[in-house]
């Protein structure tokens, strides 16, 4: 089916608390794991772009592929951007097609945030009413030696997390509670403020998103480390994460991290083995395989699995 706008999956997600996955995506075998997915999941699916991988693939190329490849299944996908950091790249996705656009103004100081996350809503709502979410407060793993006065500076506060979304207009709010982009999230336990999730949650009734939320699995780095890699000290949400969460009022969860070292370690691994080869279909061809059934296990952890 045609792309569809992200707002509407979000109705159902909100209403009965469930999560549904982005994935992150810079060329065919990642698109292509998530769209097979979804389809086999029977789940609603985002795959992103960030403004990276739209200098890498080309914008039009992306968004076209995107477009034949979701026309050809039932299950819905929309086309985000992922991280926009100002007018142009919100203006330039929106024109381009995307379903949903993310403007990340969270390093601004508050007003600014509003006032550029404003100029995104009336631009992507009077242009087919595209989806905005904003980001307030900064990621960052939740240290131990971090007082507590501290922690509270950057994570997301409720009270301002009301006035941003009056004042903005935005649609879906990117929470900061204590999860970091990338494979290294926490140094110690795994800590991430979810009462703030649902203080937050009850204040807004809105879908709220959680970045940096790759479980960094400790098999994909041990055959990354196995077959000549070198990741040391990683560390990402466990199971339980997701599900205490999504209970919280989470309706959106961003995984980029967990494909690239799922793809990595097999990648590793069947060029070790296969030392003969080098058509790239025989490499790439089982790494989309093992990126889509990771991406499967994520849609039932989420509760995706079943929505379509
Ligand atoms: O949030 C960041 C995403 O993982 C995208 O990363 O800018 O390397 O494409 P990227
Ligand atoms: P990870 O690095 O944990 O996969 O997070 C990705 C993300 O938040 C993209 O916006
Ligand atoms: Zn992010």
């Amino acid at each position: 089916m045609p792309l569809e706008i992200l707002g509407k999956m979000y109705e159902k997600a909100n209403r009965e608390y469930y999560a549904i996955g982005q994935f992150n995506f810079s060329n065919l075998e990642f698109l292509q794991s998530a769209l097979d997915a979804a389809e086999e999941m029977k789940s609603p699916v985002i795959v992103a772009l960030s403004t990276g991988a739209i200098k890498y693939g080309g914008i039009k190329n992306l968004v076209s592929m995107t477009r034949t490849m979701a026309d050809q299944i039932k299950a819905p996908v929309a086309l985000h951007l992922d991280h926009g950091a100002n007018m142009d790249d919100v203006k330039m996705c929106v024109d381009a097609g995307f379903t949903s656009v993310m403007i990340d103004g969270s390093h601004h100081p508050l007003q600014e945030n509003i006032a550029l996350t404003r100029q995104a809503v009336e631009y992507a709502h009077s242009h087919g009413g595209i989806t905005v979410e904003a980001e307030l407060g900064r990621l960052g793993g939740i240290e131990d030696d971090v007082n507590v006065d501290e922690r509270d500076a950057r994570l997301t506060d409720p009270a301002e997390a009301v006035r941003f979304h009056a004042e903005s207009g935005c649609d879906a709010l990117a929470v900061a509670v204590g999860t970091s982009h990338g494979a290294y999230k926490f140094k110690g336990e795994n800590k991430i403020d979810f009462d703030r999730i649902k203080v937050i949650k009850d204040k807004l009734r809105i879908p709220l998103v959680l970045h940096g939320a790759s479980s960094v699995d400790a098999d994909s780095v041990k055959m990354i480390n196995q077959y000549g890699g070198k990741i040391e000290g990683a560390k990402g949400l466990d199971a339980e994460s997701y599900a205490h969460a999504i209970k919280n009022g989470i309706n959106k969860v961003n995984i980029d991290t967990d494909l690239r070292l799922k793809w990595t370690a097999v990648l590793r691994k069947l060029m070790h083995d296969k030392p003969g080869e080098f058509d790239p279909r025989k490499f790439l061809g089982p790494a989309r395989d093992a990126v889509k059934e990771l991406i499967k296990q994520k849609m039932k952890l989420l509760g995706s699995a079943g929505k379509a």
